[in-house]
């Protein structure tokens, strides 16, 4: 996720903000810049890369060699951004501080705006020039196009006609004691010192300064000065906000005030879902990945779909089978990428081949795609990161955007990689035919709410899920069981409880669970069993039955009204009701949690589990 810190006051600031931008390098960046407004005049650097790019771009270094003068200290004003891109690709040009036809406005965003193309038409058609392929970059423009003279009344203009999950922060050559920022779901706080006023995507940017802050909420647009901020609504009207008080230390800043940076990143998960499908559903009828590329036939004339990934991202990938069948029905064949390398696969022009890799550096995968390359296949990557290796074998791209995972244990990633394998699921499904227009607007609105309904699941299970761990984290062996779409949900979570907390797990097909599994069963076995809603209810409820019979401890997850599945479970925990087909995307997490909680009880590190590591994503 990016990051955006901007300063007014009285300081030389060149340095304060690229030590802010230092204290946000956590949440992973591809590149950087800078924008310092001094006598009258805006200077921007940008650069790909690390901070110490940056930092040599704007001669900081000890020579600083080679460097391009940027205005010198002592600008008192100035915005900075780390970029981890999702709309263009990673180069300076697309880097922020973006700005307008007349170098005057200047602007940091972090977000999505969705109607960005329909903006970029309007004012390229009124004349604006864009140096970049962002979205962003539309948001000086607007500025600019309704600017005269009232800075705070222009940047109120142009939030009116944008559309989206964002925040941004913009300056103007003309207001040299003036910042104006608005905010749309992303998030962006106010720091209060002495005579000098922060603000930034997150509280550690600044909290070497001030403890002092505004949060900013939605649809409020702000203007901040060396003496405070002004909060207004959208149309103007002043809002009081309190300053509070905040008392973390720099590392629990850096978790957002999380206790590790898993439980953060389990919370992030509805930004990260909103933001991989929100702009891809730009209508109620239509899904749009164009960004693809691929030649438009492709849906028609697939022979088959042949998905490859390890860990994790293979639930993913299991998921999006079930999916793509329901709903588009091409036949999909599922592979571990260490095994689809190694036995001569059959595979052709006619397969469509989808790697899953959220790092995209896992080697097996890429070993995959290439095997499938050489064969004839059309071959799509699905990953998290911009550059990375797999968007380079791939003739197709489709980003998640969750932002850098730091926790070793991939949650965020995972759920943004179902939303993604939808998307393409219900892509196909309209293209095939395979879908009446009826069919296709249920499944978007559905999408649509899941990142609401991530929302109030996270916080409405933890407390319960964490009174359960509490009873079960001695257990020497969990079992995970489910059918049909809660599998995969299953053994995705049997593999964040045996890699996070160490204790042997395993997950069956419920119905293949009394052909030898069922001889592990005694009280002692705490057995999860993912029991949402769906054509296959019923049949679990026996599987449920039968694993009680043998005096194990049921703990079940089930779609919020289900009475029926309370009454046969020893512990049922409700996650919000979605179309059965988008139930694994809130049915994860309370299994998330579940090994958080585990973990933690055995006090063991759940961001840097024993013998693995992250696959390195940031260059
Ligand atoms: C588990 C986990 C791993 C990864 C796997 C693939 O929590 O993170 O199982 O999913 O190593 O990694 P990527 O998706 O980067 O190819």
């Amino acid at each position: 996720m990016c990051g955006i810190v901007g300063y007014v006051g009285k300081r030389p600031c060149r340095d304060l903000l690229i030590a802010g931008l230092e204290k946000l390098e956590y949440r992973g960046y591809d590149s950087a810049g800078i924008a310092l407004l001094d006598d009258g005049h805006i200077e921007t650097v940008r650069a790909v890369g690390n901070l110490a790019n940056l930092r040599a771009a704007v001669g900081l270094d000890a020579d600083g060699e080679g460097s391009v003068a940027v205005a010198a200290p002592p600008a008192q004003i100035g915005l900075a951004h780390t970029r981890w891109a999702t709309h263009g690709q990673v180069t300076e040009e697309n880097a922020h501080p973006h700005n307008d036809c007349t170098d005057t406005v200047h602007i940091v965003l972090n977000g999505i705006v969705e109607n960005h193309s329909e903006l970029r038409a309007e004012l390229g058609a009124e004349g604006h020039h864009f140096s970049s392929e962002t979205d962003a970059e539309i948001v000086a423009h607007l500025i600019e196009r309704h600017y005269d003279g009232d800075f705070p009344a222009a940047v109120r203009a142009a939030f009116a006609e944008m559309r989206g999950h964002y925040a941004f922060v913009a300056m103007h050559a003309a207001h040299p004691d003036m910042l104006v920022a608005a905010r749309q779901e992303c998030p962006l706080v106010v720091g209060l010192g002495e005579g000098e006023t922060f603000v930034a995507s997150a509280i550690p940017a600044f909290l070497a300064h001030t403890r002092r802050v505004q949060y900013v909420a939605n649809g409020e647009v702000i203007t901040i000065t060396p003496d405070g901020a002004t909060f207004t609504d959208a149309a103007g009207a002043v809002v009081e906000r309190e300053p509070e008080e905040v008392d973390w230390s720099e590392d629990e800043a850096e978790k957002g005030g999380y206790e590790t940076f898993m439980l953060k990143e389990i919370h992030e998960q509805a930004d990260a879902v909103a933001e991989t499908i929100t702009d891809r559903l730009p209508e109620l009828d239509r899904v749009d990945l164009s960004e693809l590329g691929l030649d438009p036939e492709l849906p028609r004339r697939l022979r088959r779909i042949v998905i490859v990934a390890c860990g994790t991202s293979y639930h993913a990938g299991l998921v999006g089978r079930y999916a793509i069948e329901q709903w588009a029905r091409v036949p999909v064949e599922m592979d571990i990428a260490s095994e689809f390398r190694y036995r001569n696969p059959v595979i052709g022009p006619e397969d469509l081949v989808i790697a899953i890799t959220q790092s995209g550096e896992t080697a097996d995968t890429l070993a995959a795609m290439r095997l499938a390359r050489e064969r004839g296949a059309t071959v799509m990557a699905l990953t998290n990161v911009m550059g990375s290796q797999a968007t380079r074998e791939a003739h197709a791209v489709l980003f998640t955007r969750a932002g850098l995972e730091i926790g070793v244990a991939a949650t965020k990633t995972f759920t943004s990689q179902v939303a993604a394998m939808y998307l393409l699921g219900l892509w196909l499904a309209h293209e095939r035919g395979a879908f009446s227009p009826a069919s296709v607007r249920h499944v978007i609105a559905e999408l649509k709410a899941l990142p609401h309904q991530i929302q109030v699941t996270i916080p409405a299970v933890n407390d319960r899920v964490r009174e359960i761990a509490e009873r079960v984290h001695r257990g020497r062996f969990f079992l995970y069981l489910g059918r049909n779409i809660g599998l995969p949900v299953c053994l995705e979570g049997a593999l964040k409880m045996k890699e996070i907390s160490y204790i042997p797990s395993d997950a069956y097909a419920a119905g293949e669970m009394k052909h030898g599994p069922i001889a592990l069963l005694d009280s002692s076995t705490p057995v999860v069993c993912v029991a949402t809603d769906s054509p296959v209810l019923d049949k679990i409820l026996s599987n449920v039955a039968e694993v009680r019979a043998r005096g194990a401890d049921v703990i079940a997850v089930a779609t919020e009204g289900n009475e029926r599945v309370a009454e046969v479970a020893d512990e049922t925990i409700f996650v919000a009701r979605t179309d059965w087909v988008l139930q694994p995307i809130v049915a994860i997490l309370p299994l998330q949690l579940l090994a958080y909680h585990v973990a933690r009880l055995l006090g063991l590190n759940v961001d840097q589990p024993r013998n693995l590591a992250k696959t390195v994503t940031v260059e």
